[in-house]
């Protein structure tokens, strides 16, 4: 398989989880590389629904190794949760899990921070996930983050944490919250700390021996192209690089090993926090939500939805070199009579045929359609391209031409099964 990025190509929620799951196969080792449990990457495997948030999704087959990368930001409380979820789910995690020395912690501040800074800023609020995400990288490029390594070392760890908690309660009384206690929270990331302990080793130099052994590495990308802290739709973005570069800086695996870009992009579009959103459309919305579809895989919350926006899956392309796509969720669309794909802005008079950096100017684009004939048949037992209708693959041809890369896998159900290869 080679070494193989995979990004969402649009707000997140493409379903790059069962993407990963069905790439695994081929794969030796899948690696996060940034984010934290801010994501929630859904994998079906029989009637079993598994939700990842920080182990990577290649955990699921047996064999594999999987590593979380220095580039992401761990909550050593929810990654003991989910280990624990895994395991009572039957899930052998042991010997085949790798967390890097070097990535950040989100610890209790960090969360009651990103809670505060919503508070404060009202209506103009991002709607993070509340996970401390945001905070934790603050303190990763202000240099006063705490990373797994220090979490190890009892003495440090203390030392840094006392020093960490003194001044960040100082800015939770300025917003009027209450103080932490160091002696609770020692006490619980201590323990944390000597659990996750066997975990933790230098994954770097582990990355470069598997390579060099020939092994086929799989990054798996969290979050998505717009919610990208450099080329998203700042300010309401993460706070991680979530296009491919993010994958070598977030895992130390140099840009010349890498050998291809898999875009993961749904049929249509969805995004969950604030921020515009050119094609979003209450009815697409409506009829997803009432399917039972469309709530965040993390947090419950109902997903905005709307008409694939091809202007944005291309730049996309453009920043990620997406060289192949996974077109998910073309089942949301059987009963879509006349199906709208977003191929330009316009703002008054002038056409954009790119994402603007604007924020204010991208909030006032109004989408220019095309309109495709739907196809108005259930497409969810299609297991080969020759099985779709005729006008559902008319229609997946023209979102990645439009969208400038190969299509090479359609996706009609969340289970392994429900996969198409092209
Ligand atoms: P991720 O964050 O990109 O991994 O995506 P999520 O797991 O948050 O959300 C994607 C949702 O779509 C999950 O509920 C998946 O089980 C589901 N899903 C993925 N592909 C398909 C598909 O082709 N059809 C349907 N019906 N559901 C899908
Ligand atoms: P996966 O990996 C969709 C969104 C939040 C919010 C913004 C900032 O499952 O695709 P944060 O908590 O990161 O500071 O929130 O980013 N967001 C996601 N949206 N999928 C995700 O992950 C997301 N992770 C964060 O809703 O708008
Ligand atoms: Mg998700």
């Amino acid at each position: 398989m080679a070494n193989t990025i995979l990004v969402g190509a649009q707000w997140g929620d493409e379903g790059k989880g069962k993407i990963i799951d069905v790439l695994t196969e081929s794969a030796d080792i899948v690696v996060r590389t940034q984010g934290g449990n801010n994501a929630g990457h859904t994998v079906l495997i029989g009637k079993t629904k598994y939700v990842l948030h920080l182990i990577p999704s290649g955990i699921l087959r047996p064999g594999k190794k999987c590593v979380i990368g220095n580039g992401v930001v761990i909550d050593p409380i929810g990654l003991i949760e989910e280990l624990d979820g895994l395991r009572k789910m039957k899930v052998k995690v042991n010997g085949n899990l790798f967390i890097s020395e070097t990535a950040h912690l989100v610890l209790p501040y960090h969360r009651e921070l990103d809670e505060q800074r919503e508070i404060l800023k009202g209506k103009h609020k991002i709607g993070t996930t509340k996970r401390g995400i945001g905070p934790a990288y603050g303190d990763k490029a202000a240099r006063t983050g705490l990373r797994m390594i220090d979490l190890i070392n009892p003495e440090r760890f203390e030392r840094l944490l006392k020093m960490r908690i003194k001044e960040n309660n100082e800015v939770l009384k300025a917003f009027g919250a209450k103080p932490l206690s160091f002696n609770r929270v020692f006490a619980e990331y201590r323990a944390a700390g000597d659990r996750l302990k066997p975990f933790v080793t230098n994954t770097v130099v582990m990355l470069d021996r598997e390579g060099r052994n020939g092994a086929n590495i799989l990054f798996e990308g969290a979050q998505g192209t717009f919610l990208d802290i450099d080329h998203g739709t700042y300010p309401f973005v993460t706070s991680s690089n979530t296009t491919a570069g993010g994958a070598c800086t977030g895992s130390g695996v140099a840009p010349h090993r890498m050998d291809r870009v898999v875009g993961v992009m749904k049929a249509y579009t969805t995004r969950v926090g604030e921020g515009p959103l050119p094609t979003e459309n209450a009815e697409i919305a409506d009829m997803l939500h009432a399917m039972g579809r469309e709530f965040g895989a993390t947090t419950g919350r109902p997903r905005r939805c709307g008409w694939f926006d091809s202007v944005a899956t291309r730049h996309a392309t453009m920043v990620n070199g997406i060289d192949e796509l996974a077109v998910t969720n073309l089942d949301g669309l059987d009963t879509v009579e006349t199906i709208k794909v977003c191929i330009g802005y316009r703002i008054g008079m002038n056409r954009y045929d790119y994402v603007p950096n604007d924020i204010e100017a991208f909030g006032k684009c109004v989408p220019i359609y095309a309109e495709f004939p739907g196809w108005l048949r259930e497409t969810h037992n299609a297991r080969r391209w020759k099985d779709l209708p005729a006008r559902a693959r008319s229609y997946l041809k023209a979102i990645a031409e439009l969208s400038g890369a190969k299509l090479t896998i359609a996706s009609v159900g969340p289970s392994r099964e429900q996969t198409i290869f092209l």
